[in-house]
């Protein structure tokens, strides 16, 4: 299925899709000087660089996101690291059809930027990463795949978020699949 990834970040879930030979035909970002976009460009996938201050509206932004997925025949999108929230224009074209990677066992640590960093502190012997369909409900949406990852003694934020990016490195690629499989059976995007 043809992917559209959205980042902001450094980039490693969307490294990983590539290196898996996922079929990543587009990139967006609303930072164009993240790690993830460097990626898109050193690979030659074509990169929408999105910044809110092009736009009147996040919503505006949104529509522009949209468009250029549609213009290059996105079925599926995947925020790998996405840092904003997707505005109606967007969700309506991809209902169904959005997958977010998220760094905690959802629902714990649901809704913020600091899932690792709130892990670490309350001092839960075990967290991980969710892979889940995106909705209005931020971080709410049907989850596709967990796996646990244990806070081990003396974890700092980096060691913690190490070992989770590794665990979104499995789930991830197996939740398109999963994905992938279920949508084989459903109409196409727009129809
Ligand atoms: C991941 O931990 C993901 O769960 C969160 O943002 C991070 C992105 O990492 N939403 P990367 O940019 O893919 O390395």
């Amino acid at each position: 299925m043809r992917l559209g990834v959205v980042v902001s970040g450094k980039g490693s879930n969307l490294r990983n899709l590539v290196e898996r030979n996922f079929e990543v035909v587009a990139v967006a970002t609303n930072r164009p000087s993240c790690g993830g976009a460097a990626f898109a460009r050193e690979r030659d996938i074509p990169l929408g660089e999105l910044s809110v201050k092009g736009f009147a509206s996040e919503a505006k932004r949104d529509e522009a996101m949209r468009d250029f997925f549609m213009a290059h025949g996105v079925e599926l999108v995947i925020d790998a690291g996405y840092d904003r929230i997707h505005t109606r224009p967007f969700l309506e074209a991809f209902r169904g059809r959005i997958v977010n990677v998220h760094p905690s066992l959802l629902p714990e640590f649901s809704g913020s930027m600091n899932a690792v960093e709130q892990a670490l502190q309350s001092g839960v012997e075990v967290t991980g990463a969710t892979v889940h369909l995106v909705t209005e409900d931020l971080d709410a949406g049907p989850i596709l795949a967990q796996e646990r990852v244990p806070v081990l003694k003396g974890d700092t934020v980096e060691t913690l978020r190490g070992r989770i990016h590794q665990s979104e490195h499995r789930i991830l690629p197996a939740a398109i699949r999963l994905l992938e499989a279920r949508l084989a059976q459903s109409p196409a995007v727009g129809q």
